[in-house]
This record gives C-alpha cells, structure tokens and sequence, in this order.
C-alpha cells in the first residue's frame, strides 16, 4: 500500500513540473505506459497470492486510474494555457482607428475640365468632341487659314501627310458642327490636341476646350457676358475679365481674354509677373467667312467662338510651375487633389 501512496505522488510531483504538452505522453508512460512502474505491477501478479490477488488487482487499476486523472487534468491545464497564449499573441485593439482603404481621385486636369464644362452646360451648351486625327480643311483651311498663310506658324502642327494631321487645337470642332447643325448653336468641344513643342509652359500633348455660339444677332457683347460669368464659377466670384485686342484668322474682332490674378487679387505678384491680369483664352466674333465656308448665312447669323488650354488654367488655378508634373502620374502629386 506505502509503493501504491508512493508511486501516486511520485506521478503527481512529476506531471507538476510539465510546462509542456510536448513531453507530457513520454511522462505519463513512466507510470502507466507499457514498459512503466504501474503496469509492471500488473505484471508482478503473478506472485501475489492468490487469494489476495483480486483485491491487489483492483488497488493496481485505482492507482491507474488515478494517477490517468493527474496527467489528464494537467493535460487540459496545459492546454488551456497555450490557447490563452495564443489569443494573445493575436488579440486586435479594437479600440485603434481603422484603415481606410485607399480611394482614387480624379486628374487635377479632369477636375478643371469638368468644371468648366459644368460652368457652360448650366448656360445651355452641348457637348460635341471631334478627331484627334483630323484633315488640313477642317484644322485650317476652313477656319480661313489657307495653305501656306503665315498663321500656320502659331501652331507647330504634326503632320502625317500634306493633308491628314494631328489637330494643333479643337478649334476643327468649330467647323463639324455647324456643317451638321442648324443655328441656333451652342457648343463646347472638349479633347486632346498635339503640337511639336516641349518645355516647362508648352507639352506635344495637351487639351483645349473650344466654344461657338452661333445665332441671330450674337455680337462681343455676348461674348464678354459668357466670359465673366465663366470665370467667376473657375476662380472666384470677384475674378474680373479684360478684353485685349488680338489676331485669329478665324475670328474678326479677335481678342485675348485676360482674368484678374487668382493669387494677388490684381495688386500685382510673381504669378501675373506684377500686372494684376493673366492671359487665360482666345475668342472673339467668328469671322463671315468661317460661317459661309461652313453653309451658315452671315447675313442672318453671327457667331461668337472661344479656345482655351485646360492645363494653363489648371496651372494658375492650383500654382503649378511645371507643365510636365500634370503627366508624369507621381501619387504623391496627385494625392494633394482628392477632395475626400
Ligand atoms: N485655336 C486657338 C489656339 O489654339 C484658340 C482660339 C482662339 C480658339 C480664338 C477660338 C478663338 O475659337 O476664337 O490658339
């Protein structure tokens, strides 16, 4: 009975001193596995007498029961014990801020765009975008820029052959619509134009916006009142706009439509080079000839046309000095426009 009592808590000291799951079977074996101590008492039966041998036999498997007991219960304590661990060494602090998932925004130029189309639309302007592969009569001929005429050179055009080009600007779109649309016009021709010029103010691919209105009794006036509500939905509500006389072959009169400066409000800073005013687009009153070349009677109708270039005015809306971050996609430079 005192190796019985013994062998128990010799069992129990043993399985106290497991810290790991790992070697809690080669324990336990010791005692009750086939070579251990208890069931070499099992074995050792044979030399009880027999009259006390059943109730041996049955201390035998109490003891093995028991001393199961201990290496089961410390078995799930171990257990236990490594799942606490594990939560953890995986517990989340629910109480940290979440990450947002990273949200794309639009193109600092698209932006510009959009608003300047939203700025016509609300004044009843249609869309109408033309090729950007385009013929020598749509591009020049028929906006009175003959073959050979020195106004070509405002443009370093991209030619494919004598007669087929890359558009030098969106003024074609002009021309497509009023041979395909009676007056009244009202049109906005948005899009990508190409010419052979590279520096900090000039990319061989840009964008331009072209406007026409075409209709009974349109004159500078109208043009002027366009213009100045235009301007004050791009920059703000005190932008002021300054005709100066200009040459287009295409427009007669023809001016340069400038803005009071965003940045100084007109006092006078590096933007607008201390004049208080910067140049932002071309217009003027479509020249006869432009309409008759075209199918619209001049006698009866007169036209009002502007182009402006999408990056200038995204450059002077947002202070940027280089033409050439607007299309080198750097995230960073991009990232300063999401509007979230
Ligand atoms: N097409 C001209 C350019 O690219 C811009 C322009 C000026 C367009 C006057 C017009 C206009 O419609 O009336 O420089």
């Amino acid at each position: 009975m005192d190796k019985f009592e013994e062998l128990k808590l010799k069992a129990k000291e043993e399985a106290e001193k497991i810290t790991s799951l790992k070697i809690i079977g080669d324990v336990k074996a010791k005692f009750i596995g086939k070579n251990g101590e208890i069931t070499a008492l099992l074995r050792g039966m044979k030399d009880v007498p027999a009259e006390m041998r059943a109730a041996f036999g049955k201390q035998v498997n109490d003891l093995k029961e028991k001393v199961s007991a201990i290496f089961e219960k410390k078995e799930s304590e171990l257990k236990a014990a490594e799942t606490e661990m594990k939560f953890q060494k995986e517990a989340v602090d629910i109480t940290l801020p979440g990450k947002l998932p990273e949200i794309g925004s639009l193109h600092p130029l698209n932006i510009v765009k959009n608003k300047i189309i939203d700025a016509f639309t609300g004044m009843g302007f249609e869309i109408f975008e033309g090729p950007e592969i385009d013929t020598d009569y749509y591009c020049f001929q028929a906006l009175n820029i003959p073959k050979d005429h020195p106004a070509r050179d405002m443009q370093d055009t991209f030619y494919i052959n004598d007669n087929v080009l890359l558009r030098p600007h969106t003024s074609p779109g002009q021309v497509r619509t009023m041979e395909n649309k009676k007056p009244p016009i009202k049109i906005l021709s948005p899009g990508r134009v190409y010419r052979a010029d590279d520096d900090a103010s000039h990319s061989p691919m840009f964008h331009q916006i072209e406007g026409l209105v075409v209709d009974k009794g349109v004159s500078l006036c109208d043009l002027k009142g366009l213009l100045d509500e235009f301007v004050k939905v791009i920059f703000d509500k005190d932008t002021k706009t300054r005709f100066r006389p200009s040459y287009f072959p295409f427009t007669e009169p023809s001016v340069e439509v400038d803005v009071s400066c965003c940045k100084c409000g007109g006092k006078g800073c590096s933007l607008c080079k201390n004049t208080g005013w910067i140049e932002i687009l071309g217009a003027g009153v479509v020249n006869k000839k432009v309409l008759e070349m075209s199918g619209i009677d001049s006698d009866v109708y007169s036209g009002l046309a502007f182009g402006l270039g999408i990056e200038r005015i995204t450059m002077i809306k947002y202070g940027i000095s280089d033409i050439r971050t607007l299309f080198e996609n750097n995230v960073s430079f991009l990232k300063q426009f999401n509007r979230r």
